[in-house]
């Protein structure tokens, strides 16, 4: 085989960001906005992404420097690595664990290493660990396989038939430095900031249901709900909220921070995606419309 290409999807979450960090249950939903991961044999290591060309690097590329380093027994002698995202980096999307489970994929079939989903999954966590100092398994599990799955449970839901806006704030928030400030805020109000937590985590299983039975109002009903406790958590932020409520506005069933917040990105689900992403727009953010997959990890 003279290369391979594997894509990977960005994930939002319906809920349970932050509460994850402290064992509640999340749901998250692959979408289809995805990383794409060409890798061939060549004589030594090359990382070609947005950023720019590199050999192992773990400033400009640490991710990827990772997938080689893990894989560095199973590769004659070097690897060229050719990366182009549809998703927006720092944004709360996954994209770290996009093109981390992307490349460890594309690395695997290229050089027949064995490894399984499960493998791929795990490493692809334990790479966004060492890169990132903390983070759940979320991303890296719904990038690898798709679909709608509950954390830490790993229960797989039907996919939503609705139509998904995420409205891009094009602000860039620190992940580690906001679940720091959340614990920062449960250690100095812990009777406060516990039970919203375990809110969090209640939502996420009450979302199931409306999830199953397709019910898109009762579901953007508990999004908005989420969204006012992540506001509570301390990780809004005015444009945010601006682009929240443009989305409700316009007609939008639910809509919410997802990720980290701070900055990044809001979802919402409609029957109504040119105006929510015209609202979007309109009140200064990104609009990407979107849908579910049930496609994790694939080879293109
Ligand atoms: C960030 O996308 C989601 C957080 O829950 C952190 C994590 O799960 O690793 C804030």
């Amino acid at each position: 085989m003279t290369m391979t290409t594997c894509s990977a999807p960005g994930k939002i979450y319906f809920f349970g960001e932050h509460a994850v960090v402290y064992g509640e249950q999340a749901t998250a939903c692959a979408v289809d906005i995805r990383t794409r991961v060409t890798v061939r044999p060549d004589v030594e290591h090359i990382i070609n992404s947005s950023i720019g060309i590199t050999g192992l690097d773990m400033h400009k590329h640490p991710y990827v420097t990772r997938c080689i380093r893990e894989m560095e027994q199973f590769i004659p002698d070097g690897v060229r690595i050719d990366i182009s995202s549809e998703l927006p980096v720092g944004s709360g999307l996954g994209s770290s664990a996009a093109v981390t489970i992307a490349t460890l994929h594309a690395l695997s079939i290229q050089f027949d290493t064995g490894h399984s989903l499960d493998d791929i999954a795990a490493m692809g966590h334990e790479i966004e660990r060492t890169v990132q100092g903390a983070a759940s398994p979320t991303d890296t599990f719904a990038s690898t396989m798709g679909g709608v799955i509950t954390i830490p449970g790993r229960k797989r839901l039907n996919l939503p038939e609705c139509p998904i806006v995420i409205g891009y704030t094009g602000k860039f928030s620190s992940t580690s430095e906001l679940v720091a400030n959340v614990g920062e805020l449960k250690k100095k109000y812990p009777q406060i900031i516990e039970p919203v937590i375990s809110t969090i985590g209640r939502l996420s299983y009450e979302g199931e249901a409306a999830i199953e039975g397709q019910d898109y109002q009762a579901l953007g009903h508990l999004m908005n709900i989420n969204h006012g406790l992540l506001d509570t958590l301390g990780v809004g932020s005015p444009e945010l909220s601006r682009l929240v409520w443009a989305s409700r506005d316009a007609g939008a069933w639910g809509a919410k921070t997802t990720g980290a917040g701070g900055g990044g990105c809001m979802v919402a689900i409609t029957d109504r995606p040119d105006e929510v992403a015209a609202a979007i727009t309109s009140a200064g953010g990104q609009a990407i419309i979107t849908n579910a997959t049930p496609y994790g990890v694939k080879v293109e």
